[in-house]
């Protein structure tokens, strides 16, 4: 059999994405993040679906021609079936099953979390198994202890809020646009990381919670926005910088702690927080001086896109896990 050519489609958040790939090799890869949210500080689910369904069609169409191929060359869809939000996931998962059903191919259902862990074989060095990925965006915060291509466990994560809404809620508070982490890693590379602490909440296990940092921040916000109404002007850069190495240092110590008590020597990370600098700094370093392996993707890599739907669509077509067209999407979904 000539190796598979795939479309695979991603529709989760406030990207829509396409990607196409043949024997595990990524030809195209698609992304059109949606600006429109932008105006209104955050995503707004019913205008994320209208976007998809403008999307959808040019942007498969263009990773399909980029890839010099097109739909009847295909020899199945993958679809990001969930988690997500589920008028978003609905586009995606219709025009995958609509294409597959016309072109009577199979369906491939990918897990976005568990796609995001495998975005690490989108690039030389692949890890090596096991590895713990520390999968951080911005619906989810967890530490996956990855096996094998479709044999993994997550081992902590989030009891409440991601840490990328941290970021953006905290950004939101610092008036910055939506999305915030992006931002605030740039302003902090000019900041004094020790310019303000914050407390944190130590939970149980590897586990993590977020929400009480908002709250810490907003109530540091407003004690020094009452003595000086320019507070935020003037320390904005040690605001962001403060605020990231804090919630580096939250993310990473039970990653860290469950490798060393694992005994795991091999870490990864992913989604788009793991294009943070100051993380993918920590992370390295960190790894450096234990004498482990860190495997730290492409920035486009750990955003949300269509080739890591691909990759994870890839190793299910070969283990035969095919997907069904009575399948519907579903916004909640553990591992
Ligand atoms: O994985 P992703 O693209 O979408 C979800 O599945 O959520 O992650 C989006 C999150 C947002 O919270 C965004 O602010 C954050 O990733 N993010 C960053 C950076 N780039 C994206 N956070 C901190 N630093 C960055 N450089
Ligand atoms: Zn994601």
């Amino acid at each position: 059999m000539n190796p598979p050519l795939l479309l695979a489609i991603e529709t989760s958040c406030d990207e829509t994405a396409a990607a196409v790939m043949e024997g595990g090799q990524l030809l195209s890869n698609v992304v059109s993040s949606q600006a429109i949210h932008r105006e209104y500080g955050g995503i707004v689910p019913e205008l994320a679906s209208r976007a998809h369904q403008d999307l959808i069609v040019p942007v498969v169409d263009q990773a399909l021609s980029q890839a010099g191929t097109n739909s009847h060359e295909l020899d199945a869809v993958a679809y990001t079936r969930g988690p997500g939000l589920l008028g978003a996931l609905m586009v995606g998962a219709s025009f995958a099953k609509a294409l597959a059903l016309s072109r009577d191919v199979p369906l491939l259902e990918v897990h976005h979390m568990r796609a995001h862990t495998l975005s690490h074989f989108l690039e030389e060095p692949r890890p090596q198994f096991p590895f713990l990925c520390l999968t951080v965006s911005g619906g989810h915060t967890q530490i996956v202890w990855v096996r094998d291509y479709l044999d993994m466990e997550v081992i902590g994560e989030t009891q409440d809020d991601a840490v990328g809404e941290a970021f953006d809620k905290c950004g939101k508070l610092m008036e910055l646009p939506y999305p915030a982490g992006p931002l605030i890693d740039q302003y902090a590379q000019e900041g004094n990381p020790q310019a303000f602490s914050f407390s944190s909440t130590a939970m149980p296990g590897y586990n993590y919670s977020f929400s009480g940092i908002k709250t810490a921040f907003l109530y540091l916000l407003q004690k020094e926005l009452k003595k000086d109404p320019g507070f935020l002007e003037k320390h904005r850069k040690d605001l962001c910088a403060s605020l990231q190495a804090h919630l580096i240092a939250m993310v990473t110590e039970p990653f860290f702690r469950a490798a060393e008590e694992q005994g795991i020597e091999h870490l990864a990370i992913a989604g788009g927080v793991a294009a943070n600098s100051g993380l993918r700094q920590k992370v390295k370093s960190h790894c450096q001086a234990k004498g482990w392996a860190a495997y730290i993707p492409e920035r486009g890599f750990c955003t949300d896109n269509a080739a890591m739907i691909a990759m994870a669509g890839h190793y299910q077509f070969l283990a035969g896990e095919l997907g069904q067209q009575t399948h519907s999407p579903l916004p909640r979904w553990g591992f």
